[in-house]
């Protein structure tokens, strides 16, 4: 600690990843959530297990350019409630199904050496606007999944990370979520994320409070924000934007997830519900995302010279 008061001062847990370098830089204690996370090397050959999916998958994978993959996949969990409901079951056993298909994706992500998955579990509108019953089940059900799954966690070498304004979940799951995130540090391969109590405005709310707070301290005018100061103060300041959003169950919308790191994300929306989505619909996933042609707002590579002189074209009023 002497040395932290020589060359700067302790991030008690509000600041994100502030001036990693140099005096009057921000350290982060060992158990803080925004300690700087280095990103895996995008997919070292060491860490693939493709010897452990299934055959199915092992054919869809076969298929992939690896080149190609992408290193952050993101997905809108969404439809346990049909899923229990089309079979006259009560809603809880569609949630129970559906933590079986988080543990499944997460293993077939963590065999591919996926580098950040990034699941939406629980919103803070799901908090606010589900009976009481459903949420107080679902609270249970992540402290069951986290004790139950921990040890397949670690068998994977996945990292558990979490994000959304989780300091308002029972202290209970709370613990628990500590819990498993303390167990699986040290882990390499892929970082699981849990999106809970989680809104795409509120992070943007916080980002912008912990923003202000660093311009007052540090003097800055409003004109000098620039998009990597808002990027810092998100709680996902120290992962690459998602490169391909899922949501299952069809639904066209973006409920409040991620809103301002999905800016070019390529999303992919399947009928499927999450209780069926397995592994392999992953890997399908995938497949079709290499099937996209990124722009970022540019022109296609297909697009070759343009050859005439636009200065020479003629405007025509409509
Ligand atoms: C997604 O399933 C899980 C959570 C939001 C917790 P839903 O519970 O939203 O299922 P549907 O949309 O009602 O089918
Ligand atoms: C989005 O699903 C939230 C999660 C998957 C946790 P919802 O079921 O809450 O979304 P809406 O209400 O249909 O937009
Ligand atoms: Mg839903």
């Amino acid at each position: 600690e002497e040395a932290i008061a020589a060359h700067g001062r302790l991030c008690y847990g509000r600041e994100r990843n502030a001036s990693a370098r140099g005096a009057g830089r921000i350290v982060c204690r060992p158990e803080c959530p925004n300690a700087l996370i280095e990103a895996n090397p995008l997919y070292p050959a060491a860490k693939l297990r493709i010897d452990e999916l299934n055959a199915e998958e092992r054919a869809v994978y076969a298929t992939l350019k690896p080149e190609r993959l992408p290193q952050h996949v993101a997905i809108i969990m969404d439809g346990n409630g049909r899923w229990a409901g089309h079979r006259s079951l009560k809603r809880f056993l569609g949630h129970q199904q559906g933590a079986n298909s988080v543990q499944l994706v997460t293993e077939t992500a963590s065999r591919i050496g996926l580098p950040w998955l990034t699941l939406y579990a629980f919103s803070l509108e799901n908090n606010l606007r589900r009976p009481r019953a459903e949420v107080n089940f679902l609270m249970r059900l992540l402290r069951t999944y986290l004790e139950s799954n921990l040890q397949r966690m670690m068998d994977n070498n996945v990292r558990m990370k979490y994000i959304g304004r989780t300091h308002e979940l029972p202290a209970e799951v709370q613990e628990k979520m500590r819990w498993a995130e303390q167990a699986t540090a040290g882990n390499t391969g892929t970082t699981l994320t849990l999106a809970l109590n989680y809104g795409g405005r509120s992070e943007l709310v916080d980002a912008f409070r912990g923003l202000a707070d660093e311009m007052k301290q540090k003097h800055i005018t409003p004109a000098h924000i620039t998009e990597e100061d808002i990027h810092r103060h998100l709680y996902t300041a120290h992962m690459p934007d998602p490169d391909l959003l899922i949501r299952t169950s069809g639904e066209m919308r973006l409920s409040n997830y991620l809103l301002w790191q999905i800016a070019y994300t390529e999303i992919f929306v399947t009928e499927r519900l999450w209780p069926d989505f397995k592994g392999i619909h992953l890997l399908e996933a995938i497949a079709e995302y290499q099937l996209r042609e990124r722009r970022y707002g540019g022109l296609s590579d297909s697009v070759g010279e343009v050859e005439e002189n636009p200065d020479q074209i003629t405007i025509v009023a409509n």
